[in-house]
């Protein structure tokens, strides 16, 4: 099962097809048989390589990712190499910078418990919401594989055949920890970070670069399937429809798979569903992969009353090009303002005031995620209230459940009335402050049920050094165009506390690590997260909007929105989602990622305070054209 599992997350459908190229997953060019016959020899063509059928420029935009940059076809697809902003920095070997003084940094299990508290804070203005929908729009471009290695394949790193073994880099957990001296618990699994050397794609002693499993586009890989020829098992090939199940409680969800090993947290017998096709994992992006994969459903059946002639095709597509569209406005325009700050974002040309279309597309940009900008997300992590509240669906409290249960746990959304009780909670809870304090659940067992002890931000920090990243002032230099050389550089931007707290731990401003610095730096102006992090991320997104050629905002692309077509996507916003496809959800306050207030009632979904999505705009004047 367990090898049935990695198969399914590793390796892609090898469809073969007339006329397809096969190229090559690092370069980014057609594999040459030289290149080939090597990739024969080691066995991993499969991995290496993608095949990509010739594109045609007009085309709607591939499941897969491919053709989206025509210059370069398998740019796109997963399995494209990461980039980085800044270059790598190891030790020899790939193993770990080390200090200034040439000493190992300081552990980061001790790192974590100085520079983060354990505890509960809430942010009062914010909704649980806000977390769900960040976890969401990450997991479309990166994978949890990483997780799945130590877990299940790679499960001795804390013995003493772990020690013999390249991948194993456990995490030591110091003597006087606060919590692990009373648990005896001395070391926590972790492998290194898969890369194209370790399956053999490049050669060893090569640069490190990182293996992203998801396209690098965010265009709901995880909702759709991003795996080559994927999609196709999705759908029903019959008015643009997927596959969708009333489950044993009477909802509706993606297709299910009661054999699969993915769900390790389902309680047998009663709770099987567990999704085939469909991203499980953690409980944010699940919960909001339904829902946009219900949405699909639902733009699909209204484009095909509004124009009977659609074919299939017409319909899946303009569905999903919409239910995109409504993802990336939602992330853009409704929730980053609030976190990031709407007058930042504006002046830094993330968002456009005038809500019309831009065209800033370059060719020579080709669609590729940062590893920092994947890693910067982590520091959301602090963010996590992991004590979620259920509500039934006329507001009532029901019982409190933990976060860290309802990861790879699907079975449980099915039975009872959980599911409601979730999306209840997802708009009437308040978030996890954005502070220096991590939930004690994320901070000790978030792997629970596949682990003894888990620390994610102890994670966060040992990734952060055999990703190679180099220390938190190069960041910030990069970000700021001023040199850091002493703490006192570092003035501006931590609190007196906070500088002497990263001064207690790291004997140099240059061996801080990037997400030390990250956990510590004051919040950019106007916003609510790290000066460093908002860099970060603008880096990221600037680079998306011009790389991606069927951006939703762009007038130049094949199938693209019309003015009367864009306008009824800015209407639309999160609540308007639940509302439309939400379980019981029948009243909301229409700006969700806030917390209810007097000033954003709970209100009908009826109601004008609610965007909907009028899909008016995209009736054909022109009857039965295909
Ligand atoms: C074949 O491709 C590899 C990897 O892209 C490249 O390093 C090599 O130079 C190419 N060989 C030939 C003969 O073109
Ligand atoms: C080659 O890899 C495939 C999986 O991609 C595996 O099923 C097969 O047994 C391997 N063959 C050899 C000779 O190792
Ligand atoms: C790289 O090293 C790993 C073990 O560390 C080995 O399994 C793999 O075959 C090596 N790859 C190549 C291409 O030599
Ligand atoms: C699950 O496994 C059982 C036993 O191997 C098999 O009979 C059944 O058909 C499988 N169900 C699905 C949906 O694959
Ligand atoms: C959560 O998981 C832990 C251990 O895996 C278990 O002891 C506990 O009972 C679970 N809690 C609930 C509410 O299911
Ligand atoms: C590490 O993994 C092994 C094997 O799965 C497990 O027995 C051990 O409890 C894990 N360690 C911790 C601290 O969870």
């Amino acid at each position: 099962m367990v090898k049935r599992l990695i198969l399914l997350t590793y390796f892609s459908l090898c469809v073969g097809s007339l006329n397809a190229v096969l190229y090559d997953c690092v370069s980014g060019l057609p594999v040459n048989s030289t290149q080939l016959r090597i990739y024969e020899q080691r066995n991993n063509t499969e991995i290496c390589t993608v095949d990509v059928k010739p594109c045609d420029p007009e085309e709607w935009q591939r499941v897969d990712g491919s053709c989206n940059n025509l210059k370069y076809p398998s740019r796109g697809t997963h399995r494209t190499p990461s980039s980085r902003v800044l270059p790598l920095d190891f030790s020899p070997n790939y193993e770990p910078r080390k200090a200034s003084d040439g000493g190992d940094l300081e552990l980061v299990r001790k790192l974590r418990t100085d520079l983060l508290s354990s505890g509960k804070v809430s942010e009062m203005k914010l909704t649980q919401l806000v977390s769900y929908y960040l976890l969401f729009s990450i997991a479309d471009v990166v994978a949890i594989h990483d997780i799945t290695n130590y877990v299940m394949k790679i499960t001795y790193c804390c013995t003493p055949e772990g020690k013999k073994d390249y991948r194993c880099t456990p995490i030591k957990v110091p003597v006087h920890d606060p919590v692990h001296r009373f648990s005896g618990i001395s070391c926590m699994n972790l492998t290194r970070p898969q890369t194209f050397q370790t399956f053999g794609c490049l050669d060893n002693g090569t640069d490190f670069v990182r293996v992203a499993f998801q396209t690098p586009l965010f265009d709901l890989s995880n909702t759709y399937n991003f795996k080559p020829g994927f999609s196709d098992r999705i759908r029903t090939f019959k008015n643009g429809l997927l596959k969708i199940e009333t489950a044993e409680n009477g909802y509706l969800f993606p297709e299910s798979d009661p054999n699969s090993t993915e769900c390790y947290l389902n309680q047998r017998p009663q709770e099987t569903r567990c999704h085939k096709y469909v991203l499980n994992g953690v409980l944010g992006s699940n919960f909001l992969n339904i829902h946009f994969y219900r949405q699909h459903n639902k733009i699909a059946e209204e484009l095909g009353k509004l124009n009977p002639s659609w074919n299939d095709d017409r319909l899946f597509f303009t569905a999903r090009n919409i239910n995109i569209a409504i993802s990336l406005q939602i992330l853009l325009y409704e929730l980053l303002p609030i976190i990031l700050g709407k007058k930042n974002l504006i002046r830094d040309g993330i968002i456009c005031e005038d809500g019309g279309f831009r065209d800033v597309y370059d060719e020579n940009i080709p669609p590729q995620m940062s590893d920092e900008y994947v890693y910067v997300n982590r520091w959301y992590h602090v963010i996590q209230e992991a004590t979620m509240k259920f509500y039934d669906k006329d507001g009532h409290f029901v019982k409190t459940y933990p976060m860290v249960n309802a990861t790879a746990h699907t079975g449980l959304f099915a039975i009872d009335d959980n599911f409601v009780y979730i999306t209840q909670g997802s708009f009437r809870q308040p978030s996890g402050a954005f502070d220096f304090v991590i939930d004690s659940d994320m901070g000790n067992r978030i792997l629970d049920g596949a682990q003894r002890a888990s620390d994610v931000g102890s994670s966060d920090l040992a990734k952060g050094r055999y990703f190679g990243f180099p220390p938190y002032i190069k960041y910030k230099e990069f970000c700021t165009k001023r040199s850091y050389k002493e703490f006192s550089d570092l003035k501006d931007s931590f609190s007196p506390e906070r500088l002497y707290r990263i001064m207690q731990n790291y004997k140099s401003p240059s061996d801080i690590d990037l997400m030390g610095g990250l956990w510590g730096e004051k919040y950019v102006k106007g916003g609510m997260v790290p000066e460093t992090l908002y860099c970060l991320v603008v880096e990221q997104l600037k680079r998306t909007i011009a790389s991606d050629r069927y951006w939703f905002e762009r007038s130049k692309r094949p199938h693209a929105f019309t003015k009367d077509q864009l306008k009824a996507i800015r209407k639309v916003t999160i609540a308007s989602v639940l509302c439309w496809v939400g379980d019981h959800v029948t009243e909301i306050q229409p700006k969700s990622f806030r917390t209810i207030s007097s000033k954003n009632p709970l209100v009908k979904c009826s109601s004008s305070r609610i965007g909907k999505l009028d899909l008016s705009a995209w009736k054909d004047s022109e009857t039965c054209k295909q």
